[in-house]
Order: structure tokens, then sequence, then C-alpha cells
């Protein structure tokens, strides 16, 4: 009924997603009515530019409505609770995309609104990110069991979380290049080796090497660049460039979930080289979150 974690996506569930987002992106038309009637709340905590406008244009897309809601716009920043809010919300409208800071208030509200709540990023997770990237690694070819994904950023946080899990479940072997102060949790890898193989490494070139899909993260979160300005030291060595990329697979696919730091954890050359799927893999999250809002919404 939710979209909170890919914990909760099978490998069988990952390819109907992949299936009907393919069919979504190339017959627009064809889903111009799905969500008639449906209202969409998004509920917003912090910051956003590609989750907010292409679930945006995904609900308008497909017949709906959509309510944008920024916490100070609503009476969470005057103390009403997380639970309350759900369910109001749940008796006017038919789903939430919510991004909010903690996973649980993410649950708590789902757990009240009693309608399909969509998790468009906590600290814990990304899965829309996650879902419509292992859709671009499809779309090139490169979302196959066997394949090489190689992650290259703070292993300990959302983006990894999410993309481990299902990088792993979509069968892909899988490298996270790391500082060996942000390991993986626990919790993610033991969820995720059952799948696929998954290493933690801390040497960017041996991490790389053959890898058929490189993906950069931010060293610091968006919001959180104060408190990661002390740990920058950490990530050296770990930059996408030309020349870490040359270890890579000859046609390996470079991806970026965006806002990315040009410079910091990726160079402008690699991040608009012949080798970047970045504006495709953003293009793509208006597609897949139609899927998935099909998926939850339309029950026929
Ligand atoms: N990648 C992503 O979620 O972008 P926004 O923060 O702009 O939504």
């Amino acid at each position: 009924m939710n979209f909170l974690s890919i914990s909760e996506t099978s490998p069988a569930g990952i390819e109907e997603i992949m299936q009907l987002a393919q069919s979504v992106k190339h017959n627009r038309l064809r889903y111009a009515v799905s969500l008639l009637g449906k209202q969409v709340v998004f509920l917003f905590e912090r910051p956003s530019t590609r989750t907010r406008v292409s679930f945006d244009v995904a609900v308008n897309h497909l017949g709906g409505h959509a309510i944008s809601l920024d916490f100070p716009q609503t009476q969470l920043s005057r103390g009403e609770s997380i639970a309350d809010t759900g369910r109001v919300l749940g008796r006017y409208a038919d789903c939430i995309v919510a991004r909010l800071f903690r996973q649980e208030d993410l649950v708590e509200l789902a757990t009240h609104a009693r309608i399909p709540v969509i998790n468009g990023l906590t600290d814990e997770e990304h899965p829309c990110q996650a879902m419509s990237d292992l859709f671009t690694m499809r779309e090139r070819g490169k979302l196959a069991s066997g394949r090489r994904f190689c992650f290259i950023g703070d292993a300990s946080r959302n983006m990894a979380n999410s993309l481990m899990l299902a990088t792993a479940k979509a069968g892909m072997s899988v490298t996270l290049v790391t500082p060996a102060a942000c390991k993986p949790q626990e919790r993610f890898l033991k969820e995720a080796r059952p799948f696929a193989e998954v290493k933690v490494v801390h040497d960017a070139v041996t991490g790389i090497k053959g890898a058929d899909v490189v993906y950069a993260d931010v060293w610091a979160e968006p919001g959180h660049e104060s408190e990661s300005a002390s740990k920058l030291a950490d990530f050296d060595g770990l930059q996408l460039n030309a020349d870490l990329l040359k270890h890579a697979a000859d046609d390996a696919i470079v991806m970026h979930p965006l806002p990315a730091h040009r410079g910091l954890e990726i160079t402008s050359d690699v991040m608009d080289g012949r080798q970047s799927a970045v504006w495709d893999q953003a293009e793509n999250r208006l597609h897949v979150q139609k899927a998935l809002l099909l998926k939850l919404l339309q029950k026929d």
C-alpha cells in the first residue's frame, strides 16, 4: 500500500515497476486520465527541485490533482503532530508524497493516514531515486545479473542504503567505495547480501575497476554541508574524474542523483561527458514515479 523503502520491494516488484515505467514513458497519452479525480498531497519538510517537480508533473500528466505543502505552511510548524496531520490528510486525499528528515516520522504518517504514502526522501532512504536509477541502468543495458555497480560516496547514508538494496535485488554485483569513517549500515548490508555480492572498499581505483555503472554521490548532503565540512578530508581520492573513470569498463555509464557539487565529488568533464547518463537519469524520475503512482493508486 505504501512505498517507504526498497526493503518492501521484491525483485519481481522491481521488474513490474520497470515494465510499467517503460510503457508510461513511451505511451504518455494512454495514461492521461488514469488518476482522474485523485488528489495527491506533497508534504515537504526539506527543499527539493527534482522530486517535487517530477511528481507534480507526473500527477498532472496522469490526470490527477496535486496539492503542495511545505512544513511552514502547515500546522506542523506550530506543533500539530505528524499522526494528526496524517489522520486529516487521509480524509481528503488519495496519496501523500512526503519528504521528511526522519524515517520514523514517515512511518508514523503512513500508519495514521491510511492512504498510500510515498517516501520522497528521508535521512534513511531515497527509494524513488533508486528505482528510477535502476530504470536508467535498464535503458542503457546495464541492469543485468552480474553487471558491476560501483557507488562512490558516503555509504552510511540514504542514497547508498536504497541503491545497495535496489541494485543487489536486481542481481548486480555491488561495490561501495567509501571512507573508513562512512561504513555502510549493517542492517542494509545484511539485507542486500542474500541477493548479490556487496563489497566495501576504501580505495577508488580498486573499487571502480571494470565497473559497468559508476555512481557518484554527494559527500555532504544538501542541508548538512556545515556538519559535513569537517569530514571532507575523509573523501580525499574519491573524486570521480576522468583519470579515475579510465579504470571502469570502456562503456561504463556515469550517474549522479543531483544536485551535484561540480569539482568536488564529480568533475564537470565527467558529468557532461560522453559516458554521462545524468540528465536521462533526472528525466526518468518523472516516468518511474508515474509508474509508482499508478501501482499504488490504480487498482484495476
Ligand atoms: N535527487 C533529488 O532527490 O533531487 P531533489 O533534492 O532536487 O528533489
